[in-house]
Protein backbone atom coordinates (compact mmCIF):
# COMPACT_ATOMS: atom_id res chain seq x y z
CA UNK A 1 0.00 0.00 0.00
CA UNK A 2 3.04 2.46 0.49
CA UNK A 3 3.16 4.81 -2.57
CA UNK A 4 -0.48 4.72 -3.53
CA UNK A 5 -2.61 7.46 -2.82
CA UNK A 6 -6.12 6.85 -3.55
CA UNK A 7 -8.24 9.64 -3.52
CA UNK A 8 -11.88 8.99 -5.45
CA UNK A 9 -14.75 11.14 -5.50
CA UNK A 10 -17.65 8.95 -4.61
CA UNK A 11 -20.99 10.90 -5.55
CA UNK A 12 -24.61 9.49 -4.54
CA UNK A 13 -25.74 8.54 -7.71
CA UNK A 14 -28.90 6.27 -9.56
CA UNK A 15 -27.31 4.75 -11.61
CA UNK A 16 -23.63 3.98 -10.52
CA UNK A 17 -23.91 2.13 -6.91
CA UNK A 18 -21.20 3.06 -4.78
CA UNK A 19 -19.20 -0.21 -4.97
CA UNK A 20 -19.02 -0.09 -8.89
CA UNK A 21 -17.56 3.41 -7.90
CA UNK A 22 -15.19 2.68 -6.24
CA UNK A 23 -14.17 -0.21 -8.49
CA UNK A 24 -14.24 2.12 -11.60
CA UNK A 25 -11.33 3.94 -9.45
CA UNK A 26 -9.33 1.35 -8.79
CA UNK A 27 -9.12 -0.20 -12.01
CA UNK A 28 -8.34 3.23 -13.73
CA UNK A 29 -5.22 3.30 -11.23
CA UNK A 30 -3.98 -0.03 -12.61
CA UNK A 31 -4.94 0.65 -16.32
CA UNK A 32 -2.66 4.12 -15.69
CA UNK A 33 0.21 2.34 -14.02
CA UNK A 34 -0.49 3.92 -10.64
CA UNK A 35 -1.08 0.43 -9.24
CA UNK A 36 1.46 -2.48 -10.82
CA UNK A 37 0.55 -6.19 -11.08
CA UNK A 38 1.69 -8.00 -8.12
CA UNK A 39 1.16 -4.63 -6.02
CA UNK A 40 -0.44 -5.49 -2.59
CA UNK A 41 -4.49 -3.87 -2.04
CA UNK A 42 -5.04 -2.36 1.40
CA UNK A 43 -7.76 -4.36 3.18
CA UNK A 44 -11.66 -4.06 3.05
CA UNK A 45 -11.63 -2.87 5.75
CA UNK A 46 -9.27 0.07 5.63
CA UNK A 47 -11.21 0.87 2.18
CA UNK A 48 -14.46 1.09 4.15
CA UNK A 49 -12.86 3.27 7.01
CA UNK A 50 -10.98 5.31 4.71
CA UNK A 51 -14.12 6.07 2.75
CA UNK A 52 -16.81 6.08 5.27
CA UNK A 53 -18.79 3.40 3.65
CA UNK A 54 -20.54 -0.04 4.76
CA UNK A 55 -17.53 -3.08 4.88
CA UNK A 56 -20.07 -4.98 2.36
CA UNK A 57 -19.58 -2.12 -0.02
CA UNK A 58 -15.79 -2.32 -0.31
CA UNK A 59 -16.31 -6.25 -0.48
CA UNK A 60 -18.69 -5.74 -3.00
CA UNK A 61 -16.01 -3.15 -5.22
CA UNK A 62 -13.22 -6.30 -4.74
CA UNK A 63 -15.52 -8.47 -6.09
CA UNK A 64 -16.21 -6.61 -8.89
CA UNK A 65 -12.61 -6.03 -9.52
CA UNK A 66 -11.85 -9.80 -9.08
CA UNK A 67 -14.61 -10.80 -11.43
CA UNK A 68 -13.09 -8.76 -14.26
CA UNK A 69 -9.48 -10.01 -13.42
CA UNK A 70 -8.06 -7.26 -12.13
CA UNK A 71 -7.11 -8.29 -8.57
CA UNK A 72 -6.52 -11.35 -6.65
CA UNK A 73 -7.48 -12.87 -3.33
CA UNK A 74 -4.37 -14.83 -2.01
CA UNK A 75 -5.89 -16.61 1.19
CA UNK A 76 -4.09 -15.81 4.34
CA UNK A 77 -1.85 -12.99 2.65
CA UNK A 78 -3.99 -10.34 1.46
CA UNK A 79 -5.71 -8.90 -1.79
CA UNK A 80 -3.10 -7.78 -4.62
CA UNK A 81 -3.33 -6.62 -8.18
CA UNK A 82 -3.17 -9.32 -10.63
CA UNK A 83 -0.12 -10.31 -11.94
CA UNK A 84 -1.81 -11.38 -15.00
CA UNK A 85 -3.51 -8.24 -15.82
CA UNK A 86 -6.46 -8.65 -18.34
CA UNK A 87 -5.25 -7.54 -21.74
CA UNK A 88 -8.05 -5.95 -24.04
CA UNK A 89 -8.29 -8.19 -27.04
CA UNK A 90 -10.62 -6.34 -29.77
CA UNK A 91 -13.02 -9.27 -30.84
CA UNK A 92 -13.17 -10.66 -34.87
CA UNK A 93 -16.67 -10.46 -36.29
CA UNK A 94 -14.93 -12.37 -39.22
CA UNK A 95 -14.56 -15.98 -39.27
CA UNK A 96 -10.58 -16.75 -38.49
CA UNK A 97 -10.57 -17.95 -41.63
CA UNK A 98 -11.08 -14.30 -43.06
CA UNK A 99 -9.38 -12.49 -40.54
CA UNK A 100 -5.86 -12.86 -42.30
CA UNK A 101 -5.19 -9.08 -40.91
CA UNK A 102 -3.33 -8.11 -44.19
CA UNK A 103 -5.21 -5.14 -45.56
CA UNK A 104 -6.72 -5.61 -49.09
CA UNK A 105 -4.42 -4.57 -52.10
CA UNK A 106 -6.89 -2.74 -53.84
CA UNK A 107 -10.15 -1.23 -52.63
CA UNK A 108 -13.67 -3.13 -53.88
CA UNK A 109 -14.75 0.83 -55.45
CA UNK A 110 -14.02 2.83 -58.05
CA UNK A 111 -11.46 5.59 -57.80
CA UNK A 112 -10.69 8.61 -59.20
CA UNK A 113 -7.48 9.27 -61.73
CA UNK A 114 -5.54 11.36 -59.56
CA UNK A 115 -2.54 13.52 -60.95
CA UNK A 116 0.44 13.40 -58.93
CA UNK A 117 2.24 16.74 -59.01
CA UNK A 118 5.99 16.66 -60.39
CA UNK A 119 7.69 17.32 -56.90
CA UNK A 120 11.40 17.15 -55.86
CA UNK A 121 12.35 14.09 -53.95
CA UNK A 122 14.21 14.89 -50.53
CA UNK A 123 18.07 15.56 -51.49
CA UNK A 124 20.21 12.42 -50.04
CA UNK A 125 23.10 11.96 -47.59
CA UNK A 126 26.50 13.56 -49.31
CA UNK A 127 24.79 14.38 -52.96
CA UNK A 128 25.13 17.74 -54.18
CA UNK A 129 21.64 18.54 -55.57
CA UNK A 130 21.62 21.47 -58.21
CA UNK A 131 17.98 20.55 -58.66
CA UNK A 132 14.92 22.14 -57.44
CA UNK A 133 16.67 25.82 -57.03
CA UNK A 134 16.56 25.29 -53.49
CA UNK A 135 17.89 27.70 -50.64
CA UNK A 136 20.71 27.03 -48.39
CA UNK A 137 18.90 24.61 -45.72
CA UNK A 138 21.78 25.00 -43.50
CA UNK A 139 21.82 28.61 -43.49
CA UNK A 140 18.29 29.19 -41.97
CA UNK A 141 18.12 31.06 -38.58
CA UNK A 142 16.88 28.33 -36.91
CA UNK A 143 17.34 29.39 -33.11
CA UNK A 144 16.11 32.70 -34.33
CA UNK A 145 12.81 30.82 -35.28
CA UNK A 146 12.43 28.99 -32.31
CA UNK A 147 12.82 31.54 -29.98
CA UNK A 148 10.20 33.25 -31.60
CA UNK A 149 7.98 30.55 -31.48
CA UNK A 150 8.36 29.33 -28.36
CA UNK A 151 7.60 33.27 -27.46
CA UNK A 152 4.49 33.32 -29.50
CA UNK A 153 3.07 29.72 -28.51
CA UNK A 154 3.82 31.33 -24.22
CA UNK A 155 2.39 34.76 -25.41
CA UNK A 156 -0.56 33.50 -27.16
CA UNK A 157 -1.87 30.81 -24.33
CA UNK A 158 -4.64 29.14 -25.33
CA UNK A 159 -5.88 31.45 -27.69
CA UNK A 160 -3.45 30.50 -29.64
CA UNK A 161 -4.21 27.00 -29.68
CA UNK A 162 -8.08 26.97 -30.73
CA UNK A 163 -9.49 27.68 -33.95
CA UNK A 164 -9.03 30.58 -35.85
CA UNK A 165 -9.58 32.46 -38.91
CA UNK A 166 -9.17 30.37 -42.40
CA UNK A 167 -7.37 33.53 -44.01
CA UNK A 168 -4.49 33.45 -41.61
CA UNK A 169 -3.16 34.57 -38.31
CA UNK A 170 -4.65 38.12 -37.97
CA UNK A 171 -1.11 39.48 -36.94
CA UNK A 172 1.32 37.99 -39.86
CA UNK A 173 -1.31 39.42 -42.57
CA UNK A 174 -0.73 42.80 -41.29
CA UNK A 175 2.81 42.04 -40.91
CA UNK A 176 2.55 40.74 -44.86
CA UNK A 177 0.70 43.53 -45.80
CA UNK A 178 3.34 46.37 -44.18
CA UNK A 179 5.68 44.73 -45.67
CA UNK A 180 4.14 43.54 -49.51
CA UNK A 181 4.05 47.72 -49.72
CA UNK A 182 6.81 49.01 -48.41
CA UNK A 183 9.25 46.48 -50.36
CA UNK A 184 7.27 45.51 -53.21
CA UNK A 185 4.56 48.20 -54.12
CA UNK A 186 2.04 45.61 -53.89
CA UNK A 187 -1.30 47.98 -51.65
CA UNK A 188 -2.54 45.47 -49.61
CA UNK A 189 -4.72 45.25 -46.12
CA UNK A 190 -4.48 42.49 -44.07
CA UNK A 191 -8.19 41.84 -45.65
CA UNK A 192 -6.36 41.39 -48.96
CA UNK A 193 -4.21 38.46 -48.07
CA UNK A 194 -4.87 34.68 -46.90
CA UNK A 195 -2.00 33.13 -45.52
CA UNK A 196 -1.65 29.78 -46.86
CA UNK A 197 0.28 26.18 -46.47
CA UNK A 198 3.18 27.49 -49.15
CA UNK A 199 2.10 28.36 -52.52
CA UNK A 200 1.15 25.10 -53.50
CA UNK A 201 -1.99 25.61 -51.60
CA UNK A 202 -2.45 28.91 -52.83
CA UNK A 203 -2.13 27.86 -56.19
CA UNK A 204 -4.21 24.70 -55.73
CA UNK A 205 -7.65 27.11 -53.78
CA UNK A 206 -7.18 29.76 -56.71
CA UNK A 207 -7.68 27.24 -59.71
CA UNK A 208 -10.60 25.85 -57.26
CA UNK A 209 -12.53 29.36 -56.34
CA UNK A 210 -12.19 30.61 -60.40
CA UNK A 211 -12.28 27.34 -62.61
CA UNK A 212 -15.08 24.88 -63.90
CA UNK A 213 -13.75 21.88 -66.10
CA UNK A 214 -13.18 22.88 -69.65
CA UNK A 215 -12.12 26.41 -68.74
CA UNK A 216 -8.79 27.27 -70.65
CA UNK A 217 -6.00 28.34 -68.59
CA UNK A 218 -2.96 30.01 -70.36
CA UNK A 219 0.53 28.78 -69.10
CA UNK A 220 4.07 29.18 -69.90
CA UNK A 221 5.34 26.40 -72.26
CA UNK A 222 8.05 25.70 -70.16
CA UNK A 223 7.37 26.51 -66.64
CA UNK A 224 6.59 25.14 -63.26
CA UNK A 225 4.48 21.57 -63.56
CA UNK A 226 3.45 21.69 -59.81
CA UNK A 227 1.02 24.54 -60.92
CA UNK A 228 -0.26 22.78 -63.82
CA UNK A 229 -1.28 20.15 -61.73
CA UNK A 230 -3.39 22.44 -59.73
CA UNK A 231 -4.85 24.01 -62.68
CA UNK A 232 -5.81 20.49 -64.38
CA UNK A 233 -7.39 19.64 -60.78
CA UNK A 234 -9.60 21.74 -61.13
CA UNK A 235 -10.28 20.70 -64.44
CA UNK A 236 -8.28 23.12 -66.32
CA UNK A 237 -7.98 23.03 -69.98
CA UNK A 238 -3.65 24.46 -70.51
CA UNK A 239 -2.74 26.04 -73.41
CA UNK A 240 1.20 26.35 -73.47
CA UNK A 241 2.00 30.12 -74.57
CA UNK A 242 5.58 30.50 -76.15
CA UNK A 243 8.41 32.40 -73.55
CA UNK A 244 11.90 33.74 -74.67
CA UNK A 245 14.76 35.94 -73.41
CA UNK A 246 11.98 38.71 -72.16
CA UNK A 247 9.30 36.45 -70.46
CA UNK A 248 6.25 35.45 -71.32
CA UNK A 249 5.69 36.40 -75.12
CA UNK A 250 2.25 38.46 -74.49
CA UNK A 251 1.72 39.28 -78.20
CA UNK A 252 1.37 35.06 -78.26
CA UNK A 253 -1.25 35.30 -75.98
CA UNK A 254 -3.46 38.12 -77.27
CA UNK A 255 -3.59 35.64 -80.31
CA UNK A 256 -3.98 32.75 -77.70
CA UNK A 257 -7.40 34.17 -76.33
CA UNK A 258 -8.32 35.95 -80.19
CA UNK A 259 -8.85 31.97 -80.62
CA UNK A 260 -11.32 31.37 -77.64
CA UNK A 261 -11.25 33.10 -74.49
CA UNK A 262 -9.10 32.48 -71.10
CA UNK A 263 -10.10 32.31 -67.75
CA UNK A 264 -6.66 32.76 -66.56
CA UNK A 265 -3.08 32.92 -66.91
CA UNK A 266 -0.35 31.96 -64.97
CA UNK A 267 3.07 33.38 -64.88
CA UNK A 268 6.13 33.79 -63.42
CA UNK A 269 7.23 37.48 -64.31
CA UNK A 270 10.25 38.39 -61.80
CA UNK A 271 12.35 35.08 -62.59
CA UNK A 272 10.54 33.15 -65.49
CA UNK A 273 10.64 29.45 -64.58
CA UNK A 274 12.80 28.02 -65.17
CA UNK A 275 14.43 30.20 -67.87
CA UNK A 276 15.33 32.93 -65.54
CA UNK A 277 14.15 35.82 -67.63
CA UNK A 278 12.37 38.66 -66.22
CA UNK A 279 9.33 39.91 -68.38
CA UNK A 280 10.13 43.27 -69.77
CA UNK A 281 8.44 46.65 -68.83
CA UNK A 282 6.44 46.62 -72.05
CA UNK A 283 5.23 43.22 -71.75
CA UNK A 284 3.74 44.12 -68.50
CA UNK A 285 1.97 46.86 -69.36
CA UNK A 286 0.46 44.46 -72.25
CA UNK A 287 -0.36 41.93 -70.18
CA UNK A 288 -2.23 44.12 -67.99
CA UNK A 289 -4.59 45.75 -70.61
CA UNK A 290 -4.73 42.59 -72.03
CA UNK A 291 -6.35 41.10 -68.99
CA UNK A 292 -8.50 44.16 -68.16
CA UNK A 293 -9.78 44.38 -71.71
CA UNK A 294 -10.73 40.44 -71.83
CA UNK A 295 -11.55 39.60 -67.99
CA UNK A 296 -9.19 36.97 -67.07
CA UNK A 297 -7.05 36.87 -64.18
CA UNK A 298 -3.12 36.76 -63.96
CA UNK A 299 -2.13 34.01 -61.30
CA UNK A 300 1.53 36.08 -60.73
CA UNK A 301 3.43 33.50 -58.91
CA UNK A 302 6.12 35.77 -57.36
CA UNK A 303 8.46 32.56 -55.49
CA UNK A 304 11.64 34.32 -55.41
CA UNK A 305 11.33 37.88 -55.07
CA UNK A 306 14.17 38.50 -52.59
CA UNK A 307 16.45 37.37 -54.56
CA UNK A 308 17.53 40.10 -57.21
CA UNK A 309 21.12 40.60 -57.42
CA UNK A 310 21.74 43.88 -59.30
CA UNK A 311 20.39 46.56 -57.46
CA UNK A 312 16.46 47.10 -57.15
CA UNK A 313 14.03 44.27 -58.26
CA UNK A 314 11.53 44.88 -60.61
CA UNK A 315 8.25 45.40 -59.08
CA UNK A 316 5.67 42.45 -59.18
CA UNK A 317 2.55 43.14 -61.55
CA UNK A 318 0.34 43.56 -58.66
CA UNK A 319 1.94 46.52 -58.09
CA UNK A 320 0.72 47.91 -61.00
CA UNK A 321 -2.98 46.28 -61.00
CA UNK A 322 -5.58 48.75 -60.68
CA UNK A 323 -8.39 46.81 -61.92
CA UNK A 324 -8.44 43.63 -59.86
CA UNK A 325 -7.10 41.33 -62.28
CA UNK A 326 -3.96 39.73 -60.45
CA UNK A 327 -4.12 37.24 -57.75
CA UNK A 328 -0.68 37.41 -56.34
CA UNK A 329 1.09 34.63 -54.63
CA UNK A 330 4.25 34.61 -52.56
CA UNK A 331 5.79 32.18 -50.45
CA UNK A 332 8.26 31.81 -47.50
CA UNK A 333 9.76 28.41 -48.92
CA UNK A 334 13.07 30.45 -50.61
CA UNK A 335 13.80 32.82 -48.31
CA UNK A 336 13.40 30.77 -45.10
CA UNK A 337 12.57 27.11 -45.03
CA UNK A 338 10.18 25.36 -47.36
CA UNK A 339 9.18 23.09 -44.51
CA UNK A 340 7.73 25.87 -42.73
CA UNK A 341 5.15 25.74 -45.40
CA UNK A 342 3.90 29.35 -45.93
CA UNK A 343 2.83 31.05 -48.79
CA UNK A 344 0.15 33.81 -49.26
CA UNK A 345 -2.20 34.71 -51.75
CA UNK A 346 -2.78 38.60 -52.43
CA UNK A 347 -6.04 39.94 -54.20
CA UNK A 348 -9.62 41.61 -53.91
CA UNK A 349 -10.97 41.01 -51.02
CA UNK A 350 -14.47 38.47 -52.57
CA UNK A 351 -11.37 36.46 -53.68
CA UNK A 352 -9.94 36.26 -50.41
CA UNK A 353 -12.90 35.46 -49.17
CA UNK A 354 -13.71 32.67 -51.58
CA UNK A 355 -10.05 31.31 -50.99
CA UNK A 356 -10.68 31.14 -47.25
CA UNK A 357 -14.03 29.35 -47.92
CA UNK A 358 -12.53 26.59 -49.47
CA UNK A 359 -9.60 26.58 -47.29
CA UNK A 360 -11.49 25.36 -44.60
CA UNK A 361 -13.70 22.94 -46.50
CA UNK A 362 -9.99 20.91 -46.60
CA UNK A 363 -7.66 22.34 -43.85
CA UNK A 364 -9.76 24.49 -41.53
CA UNK A 365 -7.03 26.99 -40.41
CA UNK A 366 -2.65 27.21 -41.31
CA UNK A 367 -0.78 26.76 -38.00
CA UNK A 368 -1.48 29.58 -35.69
CA UNK A 369 1.67 29.11 -33.58
CA UNK A 370 3.88 29.37 -36.85
CA UNK A 371 2.26 31.87 -38.28
CA UNK A 372 2.35 34.22 -34.86
CA UNK A 373 5.92 33.49 -34.89
CA UNK A 374 6.82 34.72 -38.38
CA UNK A 375 5.07 37.61 -37.81
CA UNK A 376 7.35 39.02 -35.22
CA UNK A 377 9.90 38.04 -37.15
CA UNK A 378 8.88 40.37 -40.32
CA UNK A 379 7.41 43.00 -37.72
CA UNK A 380 11.13 42.62 -36.05
CA UNK A 381 12.73 43.00 -39.79
CA UNK A 382 14.42 39.60 -38.19
CA UNK A 383 13.09 37.95 -42.01
CA UNK A 384 14.27 40.52 -43.88
CA UNK A 385 17.85 40.29 -42.31
CA UNK A 386 18.16 37.00 -42.95
CA UNK A 387 17.27 37.83 -46.55
CA UNK A 388 20.14 40.51 -46.82
CA UNK A 389 22.56 37.94 -45.83
CA UNK A 390 21.62 34.86 -47.86
CA UNK A 391 21.29 37.18 -50.60
CA UNK A 392 24.94 38.19 -50.65
CA UNK A 393 25.89 34.59 -50.16
CA UNK A 394 24.13 33.58 -53.19
CA UNK A 395 25.27 35.93 -55.20
CA UNK A 396 28.98 35.03 -54.45
CA UNK A 397 27.41 31.45 -55.26
CA UNK A 398 25.92 32.16 -58.31
CA UNK A 399 29.25 34.02 -59.26
CA UNK A 400 31.24 30.96 -58.49
CA UNK A 401 28.88 28.88 -60.53
CA UNK A 402 29.18 30.79 -63.52
CA UNK A 403 33.26 30.98 -63.23
CA UNK A 404 33.66 27.10 -62.66
CA UNK A 405 31.44 26.46 -66.00
CA UNK A 406 33.39 29.22 -67.67
CA UNK A 407 36.55 27.48 -66.86
CA UNK A 408 35.85 23.92 -67.20
CA UNK A 409 32.85 23.08 -69.14
CA UNK A 410 32.94 26.12 -71.46
CA UNK A 411 32.37 24.38 -74.87
CA UNK A 412 29.52 22.63 -73.61
CA UNK A 413 27.10 25.08 -71.69
CA UNK A 414 26.45 28.57 -72.86
CA UNK A 415 24.58 31.17 -70.37
CA UNK A 416 23.65 34.55 -69.80
CA UNK A 417 24.40 35.22 -65.46
CA UNK A 418 20.56 35.95 -64.07
CA UNK A 419 20.08 39.04 -62.61
CA UNK A 420 17.92 37.05 -59.28
CA UNK A 421 17.38 33.72 -58.49
CA UNK A 422 19.02 30.68 -57.38
CA UNK A 423 19.48 28.89 -60.78
CA UNK A 424 20.69 29.24 -63.58
CA UNK A 425 19.62 28.45 -67.26
CA UNK A 426 22.16 26.94 -69.65
CA UNK A 427 22.32 26.26 -73.39
CA UNK A 428 23.88 22.26 -73.93
CA UNK A 429 26.21 22.05 -77.05
CA UNK A 430 24.17 20.30 -79.94
CA UNK A 431 26.08 16.86 -78.86
CA UNK A 432 25.27 16.93 -75.02
CA UNK A 433 21.95 14.95 -74.78
CA UNK A 434 21.09 16.61 -71.55
CA UNK A 435 19.26 13.92 -70.02
CA UNK A 436 21.61 11.11 -70.22
CA UNK A 437 24.25 13.66 -69.06
CA UNK A 438 22.12 14.32 -65.87
CA UNK A 439 21.36 10.80 -65.12
CA UNK A 440 25.18 10.00 -65.68
CA UNK A 441 25.60 12.90 -62.96
CA UNK A 442 22.76 11.87 -60.76
CA UNK A 443 24.75 8.37 -60.28
CA UNK A 444 27.74 9.91 -59.38
CA UNK A 445 25.76 12.00 -56.88
CA UNK A 446 25.23 15.32 -58.46
CA UNK A 447 21.63 16.39 -59.31
CA UNK A 448 20.66 18.37 -62.12
CA UNK A 449 17.58 18.50 -64.22
CA UNK A 450 17.39 18.65 -67.87
CA UNK A 451 14.52 21.20 -69.76
CA UNK A 452 11.94 18.21 -70.45
CA UNK A 453 11.25 18.43 -66.96
CA UNK A 454 10.18 21.52 -67.67
CA UNK A 455 8.76 21.43 -70.84
CA UNK A 456 5.13 21.69 -71.22
CA UNK A 457 5.15 18.82 -74.25
CA UNK A 458 8.15 17.05 -72.74
CA UNK A 459 10.45 17.58 -75.91
CA UNK A 460 14.17 17.19 -74.96
CA UNK A 461 14.97 20.66 -75.32
CA UNK A 462 19.27 21.45 -75.31
CA UNK A 463 19.13 23.23 -71.89
CA UNK A 464 19.88 22.26 -67.93
CA UNK A 465 18.75 24.39 -65.52
CA UNK A 466 21.76 24.81 -62.39
CA UNK A 467 20.56 26.10 -58.82
CA UNK A 468 23.84 27.15 -57.01
CA UNK A 469 22.04 28.44 -53.71
CA UNK A 470 22.55 25.16 -51.73
CA UNK A 471 25.68 24.30 -52.23
CA UNK A 472 28.94 26.21 -51.06
CA UNK A 473 30.89 27.30 -53.05
CA UNK A 474 33.44 24.41 -52.00
CA UNK A 475 30.83 22.16 -53.33
CA UNK A 476 29.76 24.15 -56.35
CA UNK A 477 33.25 23.29 -57.25
CA UNK A 478 33.11 19.33 -56.58
CA UNK A 479 29.90 19.49 -58.56
CA UNK A 480 31.21 20.95 -61.67
CA UNK A 481 34.05 18.62 -61.38
CA UNK A 482 31.96 15.79 -61.63
CA UNK A 483 29.79 17.07 -63.98
CA UNK A 484 32.74 17.41 -66.18
CA UNK A 485 33.44 13.67 -65.54
CA UNK A 486 29.94 12.42 -66.34
CA UNK A 487 29.97 13.92 -69.67
CA UNK A 488 28.35 11.28 -72.35
CA UNK A 489 30.69 12.29 -74.70
CA UNK A 490 33.96 14.54 -75.44
CA UNK A 491 32.86 17.58 -77.12
C1 LIG B 1 7.73 28.45 -59.59
C2 LIG B 1 7.63 28.10 -58.13
N1 LIG B 1 6.59 28.55 -57.43
C3 LIG B 1 6.46 28.27 -56.11
C4 LIG B 1 7.40 27.52 -55.44
C5 LIG B 1 7.29 27.33 -53.96
O1 LIG B 1 6.39 26.40 -53.61
P1 LIG B 1 5.87 26.30 -52.10
O2 LIG B 1 5.63 27.69 -51.62
O3 LIG B 1 4.62 25.51 -52.21
O4 LIG B 1 6.94 25.62 -51.31
C6 LIG B 1 8.48 27.01 -56.14
C7 LIG B 1 9.43 26.15 -55.44
O5 LIG B 1 10.21 25.43 -56.00
C8 LIG B 1 8.60 27.33 -57.51
O6 LIG B 1 9.66 26.88 -58.19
Amino acid sequence: MRGWEWRPTLEPSDHEPLFEQIARSIAGDIRRGRLKPGERLPSSRKIAEALGVHRNTALSAYGELEAQGWIEARPSSGTYVSSALPVIKPKSFASPALDRGAMPERPCFALKEIEAPMISAPVGRGELSMAGGLPDLRLIPTEELARAWRRAVRRGGGELMGYADPQGHPRLRAALAQMLSTTRGVAASPEHIMVTRGSQMALYLTAHALLDPGDRVAIEAHGYPAAWTALRSAGATLVPVPVDGRGLDVEALAAVVREGPIKAVYVTPHHQYPTMAVLDAGRRLELLALARAEGFAIIEDDYDNEFHYEGRPVLPLASADRHGAVIYIGTLSKVLAPALRVGYAVAPAPVIAALGALRATIDRQGDQATEAALAELIEDDAIQRHARRIRRIYRARRERLAQELREHLPDVLDFQIPSGGLSLWAACAPEVDPERWAERAASQGVLFWPARRYDFQQRPLPFVRLGFAALDEDEIRRAVQIMKRALPCNP
